[in-house]
């Protein structure tokens, strides 16, 4: 297929990862073009060059009508799987209740839990497809996917199946991330040191069959006020290391706990959330390979002093971390699966320029899944994964925030969405 006529063809090809000014490198070819054969990219040029191309002899053309086309969205951080909604929880937060106190009552994550509990494989699969259709329709062609509202080792263990069954039976890319460190289950919760026992039922059991079967990609721990301490989280994820699954963390969103150190000083592919980082924490991260991702959806979705304690993307960005996006897709603190709303966000609230964003939600986001060899840019050799946009120029999606200006979305090589 030679893929025409798009206005702006926003490549990223260049440094991976991308830090500091190179973040800004979008390497845009205006009235650029591609060519797709089995499911790669074998040719990126300008529609003038790729015309004269070898492989575009017989191929078919596809006219995108001046439109702006991205890679396709990186959305490391989602929590896809989850049982029910919780707007009623959205209710209580707007009347003042914050998160914790929300969780401390008996809703939050655990609430969510007992609704997995009680659900069966097919229900969750089929609860999971409908939201892929629509990351499919905003752009998002790669996700990473966390357990963590089973907390048993049953349904974890089903909750990581359902992710397995669904990476092959859709078209998206599904990154399986092992989350049973979320928060200490109810049944845990009564004696002094439950904490300790879940997390020895984590390490001794949980992790081994995880492991064995082969269900996940990463192991992340809530590491946070309210969750696993930095020595929980460290036996956790070194246990899980040991199994060959490496690490990701939700750290510091609540509080100022020590995760960040943890994930650098552990190798963390991603330290996520960061709201509260100091700039040791900034400094610790710039010199490693940790990629510091921000889910600016939770800050709008909580409110309140959230709205305002955003992370510090322009001081990390700065110091030379590696920074991605995401959107923490969850139904407690982050209920989106717009990548373009979160670009929108990053730039108002994270003060990140849209071409920032844009590196930080695929390029960036890639490396931190350890997948940028074949996604997260428009170079030959890589999969041919790709959104267009109803825009002339790529700043206009985050600018028309809350509108989705996605009209046509590709995955190695197939259009799995279009609306043109
Ligand atoms: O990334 N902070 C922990 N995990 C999720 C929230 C999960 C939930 O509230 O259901 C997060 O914000
Ligand atoms: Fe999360």
């Amino acid at each position: 297929v030679l893929i025409e006529n798009c206005a702006e063809l926003v490549t990223l090809r260049g440094a991976v990862p991308r830090r500091g000014r190179e973040l800004a490198e979008l390497e845009i070819i205006r009235d650029g073009a591609l060519i797709v054969r089995g499911g790669m990219i074998a040719a990126v040029g300008t529609r003038k060059e790729l015309r004269r191309h070898g492989f575009a002899r017989g191929a078919r053309r596809m006219d995108l009508g001046g439109r702006v086309v991205l890679p396709g969205f990186v959305d490391s951080h989602t929590h896809l799987v989850f049982a029910a909604c919780r707007a009623d929880e959205y209710e209580k937060k707007i009347a003042g209740a914050s998160y914790e106190e929300i969780a401390r009552a008996g809703g939050g994550i655990v609430s969510s839990v007992a609704k997995l509990r009680a659900a069966s494989a097919k229900e969750l699969r089929a609860r999971a497809l409908g939201f892929l259709r629509r990351f499919a329709e905003h752009g998002t062609t790669t996700l990473e996917a966390k357990s963590g509202y089973g907390l048993d080792t049953k349904s974890e263990l089903m909750t990581l199946a359902v992710n397995r069954e669904l990476a092959q039976s859709q078209p998206l890319e599904i990154v399986s991330t092992f989350l049973g460190a979320h928060v200490v289950p109810p049944e845990f919760r009564g004696e002094e040191n439950g904490a300790d026992e879940y997390v020895s039922l984590i390490c001794k059991e949980m992790l081994p069959k995880i492991a064995a079967k082969k269900l996940a990609d990463f192991c992340d721990v809530f590491c946070d006020r309210g969750a696993f301490t930095v020595a929980q989280a460290r036996k956790v994820l070194e246990t899980a290391q040991k199994l060959g699954m490496p690490s990701r963390l939700h750290a510091e969103q609540l509080a100022h706990t020590g995760a960040t150190k943890l994930a650098v000083e552990l190798g963390a592919a991603s330290a996520d959330h960061l709201e509260q980082i100091d700039d040791a924490d900034i400094q610790a991260l710039a010199g490693s390979n940790t990629v510091a991702t921000l889910l600016p959806g939770c800050s709008l979705h909580l409110g309140g002093e959230h709205a305002t304690h955003c992370a510090p993307a322009r001081k990390l960005i700065e110091a030379g971390t590696i920074v991605a996006l995401a959107t923490d897709f969850n139904p407690g603190t982050s209920p989106t699966l717009s990548m373009s709303m979160i670009l929108s966000l990053a730039c108002s609230h994270l003060r990140m320029t849209p071409a920032e964003a844009i590196a930080a939600a695929t390029i960036n986001a890639a490396y931190s899944l350890q997948r940028a060899d074949h996604i997260g840019s428009l170079e030959v050799g890589k999969s041919a994964d790709l959104a267009a946009f109803d825009v002339a120029d790529y700043r206009e999606i985050p600018y028309y925030f809350g509108v989705n200006l996605c009209s046509m979305t590709m995955k190695r090589g197939k259009v799995i969405y279009s609306r043109y």
